[in-house]
């Protein structure tokens, strides 16, 4: 499903919030928030399940907390999944489209996977056991100045910078980058994959365009945690939410399509997830 919202607009406009007003969403805000919820999908068919909880501002809660990384914030979105490989993907999908719709609406976000009370969100939020519970998000307003554990995890992290176009984007082989000019009409979709959030702002995916098809990989070196290789395919979802969605605003082809097998010979630590022919 397109979302009905200006998507690159939306895409750049977005950026990570941990500080908010201590305030509760607004009624129009909240139902605008769950309307979108009920609608949201994505193309691989897979059930992702959403949450949306709300704890008091002080007082009872105490214990959803996220180790003192958000301030404010008293609504908490939620997502998980079966434990099927695609899955992952499907919720980054899904999940970044409402992360983006929030966005529109002038709320703040940040995706938690790391940082956040897993058992007591867990419990909050119902999540029946057979599932994985991947990640949260606060929403509401975002405050005027943010926290200095905010400011520290930004620099950190260096949340405001991106990897240049030609650590990210192939044409053909991997050695050959795609430069914008060379994607023509389609410079734009990968644009906003090189905008889309990643856990710890490691950017992993990476794009391989070959006649009509973008081929989508993640990076990651062996001996990842399984859960930590789950998070990777919930970065390439993000992404593959962003090049879509740009994709559909922009009226160029596209459906997602899976190949089992591929020639190219693929460099070290790249794995291959899923292609999209336009
Ligand atoms: C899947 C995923 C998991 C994340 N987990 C955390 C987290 O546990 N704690 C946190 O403070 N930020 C987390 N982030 C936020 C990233 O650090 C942030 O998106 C990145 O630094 C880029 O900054 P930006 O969102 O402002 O563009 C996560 C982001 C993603 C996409």
């Amino acid at each position: 499903m397109k979302l009905s919202i200006p998507i690159v607009e939306t895409i750049q406009k977005r950026h990570s919030v941990r500080t908010y007003q201590e305030r509760m969403l607004s009624t129009q805000d909240r139902e605008a928030l769950l309307d979108c919820i009920s609608r949201l999908d994505n193309p691989f068919g897979i059930p992702v399940h959403k949450y949306i909880i709300e704890k008091k501002l002080r007082g009872d809660c105490k214990k959803l907390g996220t180790y003192g990384v958000i301030k404010g914030a008293s609504t908490f979105l939620g997502v998980s999944i079966p434990n099927v490989k695609l899955a992952p993907v499907a919720a980054g999908y899904e999940f970044e489209n409402r992360i983006l719709y929030a966005t529109h609406i002038g709320l703040g976000t940040v995706w938690l996977a790391a940082t956040f009370n897993r058992d007591s969100f867990s419990h909050a939020m119902n999540i029946p056991q057979e599932e994985l519970f991947l990640a949260i998000s606060p929403v509401g307003y975002p405050a005027a100045r943010r926290s200095l554990t905010e400011t520290l995890m930004r620099s950190t992290t260096k949340s405001s910078s991106r990897k240049a176009w030609e650590s990210l984007f192939y044409q053909q082989d991997f050695i050959t980058p795609l430069t914008e000019n060379m994607a023509g009409d389609y410079a734009i979709p990968p644009e906003m994959v090189r905008l889309a959030p990643s856990a710890k702002n490691a950017q992993p995916w990476r794009v391989r365009k070959d006649e009509n098809s973008y081929h989508f990989y993640v990076t990651y070196k062996s001996g990842l945690s399984e859960g930590e290789e789950l998070i990777k395919r919930v970065d390439l979802g993000i992404a593959l939410s962003h090049f879509h969605q740009t994709v559909m605003e922009h009226r160029l082809t596209g459906n997602f399509e899976f190949m089992s097998q591929e020639d190219v010979k693929l460099p070290e630590n790249v794995h291959y997830i899923i292609f999209l022919r336009a």
